[in-house]
């Protein structure tokens, strides 16, 4: 209540009226455009104006913002699809050169697309923008337009506080949070020298793109790829301290963990509405792995182990299938779907089990509605979160490229027979649920603040402009060094002087 008189009251005296706001979001997964498109929601039920540019189509039927799409050339799509298919069906060093090698493919064109048209036309149309919102996805080059504009930049940003943003707003990496151990520390250590080295190796490359971009467009006067780095108002992200371990976050770092979660469910549709309240006695699972990989061109062995278990549990099951010329089998207790509104279904009462390829997002829905998991990661950052989520206690982690019927079948009756998992899920849920602020208003209130103070220059912590020497002292540290080994030296030698006249005197 307290909170929501403040509230009220900041915005009647700071009262900033409908702000033009441009968001570009050019990320090919579709589950990172959830995340952008409820910040965009949460501002538009403000009444700010929003232009949005994204590659995938959005599903809104009626924006209530402006959506420019702009859809990547057909070539480039089914090339990026390929990988993702590719991705799914490969291990260990294949998979991670198709990773690489796609990685460098939606660089490219989310770099391409800057010079479209339809981009170029934002860019110099009527409509003078206060601030972008920038979904950052290694596509740093395109905060170009923020410098074109002249305005500040919130980034938003679909996981944990980690390298890929942590220096835009100098949030400092403490390994010991990870774990006070000393091979825990050892190994995080060397992972963050390890993402540190990525990181520098990527943004040589990332810089390129904006000093090409530069050129070509003949705007030698924009600033520099670094600084334009250091010009980041604050970073948005979706994670709450709940949900991770607890770090020391700069105050430019704001989290708005599970934002894309909807205070009310929306109503399911009838079909599925039914199949779900039809599922009281016996319960229902839902099996998704998310929206990048197509369970259907999954390599037809793995989709048969999964196929066989599931349609012999005693469950009901609603499983995204994308192909509807080619299910795989007609059993009564499967209901397919090519497209499922996931938050929807896991707040639905009889959902016990979310069988899931372990996407932050997908995590935190089933987190934030109680229902435990079963997680076959496929790529990326899925396979550390689903480990962090079997840490925690939530569920049973399984590689789906070499599980046999039995171990899948295992891991979901242990994880329905055994309270434990639905027990601490639950219980987190209560926990994450408690906030004084709603993701929502916090996102809201913080980037308006950023426009009402035209940028958070003040809010900047100073390790933005240090570098990872300072940032630790590493100069100290060599300095005191130096200084001690200068300081015992010196006692050495005195004493040595001392000692040889003494010696001296003795035999005089
Ligand atoms: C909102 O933004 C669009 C551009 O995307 C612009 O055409 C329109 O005039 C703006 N509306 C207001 C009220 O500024
Ligand atoms: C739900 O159960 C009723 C009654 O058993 C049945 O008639 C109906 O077809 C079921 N609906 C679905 C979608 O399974
Ligand atoms: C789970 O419980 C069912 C009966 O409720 C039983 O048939 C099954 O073997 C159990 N599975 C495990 C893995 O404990
Ligand atoms: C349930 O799971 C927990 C966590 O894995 C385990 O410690 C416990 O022994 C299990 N209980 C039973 C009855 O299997
Ligand atoms: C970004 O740069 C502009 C000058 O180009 C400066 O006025 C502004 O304060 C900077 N913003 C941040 C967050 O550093």
């Amino acid at each position: 209540m307290m909170y929501k008189v403040l509230f009220l009251l900041i915005e009647f005296v700071l009262c900033i009226e409908g702000a033009n706001i441009l968001g570009i979001f050019t990320t090919t997964s579709a589950s990172h455009n959830i995340i952008h498109m409820s910040i965009v929601d949460a501002l538009v039920n403000k009444g700010h104006n929003l232009t949005v540019v994204t590659v995938l189509p959005l599903k809104d039927k009626n924006p209530k913002y402006h959506h420019v799409y702009i859809p990547p050339p057909k070539d480039v799509k089914k090339s990026i699809d390929e990988s993702m298919i590719q991705m799914a069906n490969t291990k260990g060093f294949d998979n991670f050169k198709v990773f690489i090698s796609s990685i460098k493919e939606m660089t490219n064109m989310q770099y391409n697309l800057m010079f479209t048209e339809e981009f170029q036309n934002v860019i110099h149309g009527p409509t003078k923008f206060d601030l972008l919102l920038f979904g950052y996805a290694v596509n740093d080059f395109q905060m170009a337009i923020a410098q074109q504009l002249k305005i500040p930049v919130v980034i938003s940003w679909v996981n944990v506080p980690n390298s890929m943003v942590n220096f835009f707003v100098g949030n400092p990496v403490i390994v010991g949070t990870e774990g006070t151990g000393f091979g825990q520390r050892m190994k995080s250590f060397i992972a963050h020298g390890v993402m540190k080295l990525v990181n520098i190796i990527g943004h040589y490359k990332l810089a390129q793109y904006y000093e090409e971009y530069k050129e070509i467009m003949n705007l030698q006067d924009l600033q520099s790829y670094q600084e334009l780095q250091k010009n980041i108002s604050i970073v948005i992200g979706n994670s709450h301290f709940s949900d991770g371990v607890i770090r020391a976050n700069v105050p430019a770092y704001v989290e708005v963990g599970g934002i894309q979660i909807k205070p009310k469910p929306a109503a399911l549709d009838n079909d599925l509405k039914e199949f779900l309240d039809n599922s009281s006695t016996q319960g229902a699972i839902f099996f998704s792995l998310g929206s990048n990989v197509k369970v259907s061109s999954l390599d037809p062995k793995f989709v048969k182990v999964i196929y066989n278990v599931l349609s012999k549990v005693k469950q009901n099951v609603v499983w995204k299938w994308e192909d509807p010329s080619n299910f795989p089998g007609n059993s009564k207790n499967i209901f397919y779907r090519n497209w499922l509104p996931q938050d929807d279904i896991l707040a639905h009462k009889n959902v016990k089990l979310f069988v899931t390829h372990g996407g932050k997002g997908s995590i935190v829905e089933s987190q934030y509605h109680g229902v435990p998991m079963v997680a076959l990661p496929v790529f990326g950052d899925q396979i550390g979160n689903a480990n962090q989520m079997v840490d925690e206690g939530y569920g049973l982690n399984l590689d789906y490229q070499t599980m046999s019927e039995d171990d899948f079948r295992n891991s979901i009756e242990e994880v329905l027979n055994n309270s434990t998992y639905t027990d601490n899920v639950q219980q987190f849920s209560k926990v994450y649920r408690d906030r004084p602020i709603s993701s929502r208003d916090t996102a809201v209130y913080w980037i308006e603040y950023v426009i009402r103070h035209r940028g958070a220059s003040h809010l900047q912590s100073p390790l933005v402009h240090t570098n990872m020497f300072v940032q630790y002292s590493l100069d100290v540290v060599g300095f005191l060094f130096i200084m001690l080994y200068l300081f015992v030296k010196m006692i050495k030698i005195s004493l040595r002087f001392v000692k040889s006249r003494f010696l001296k005197i003795k035999q005089d």
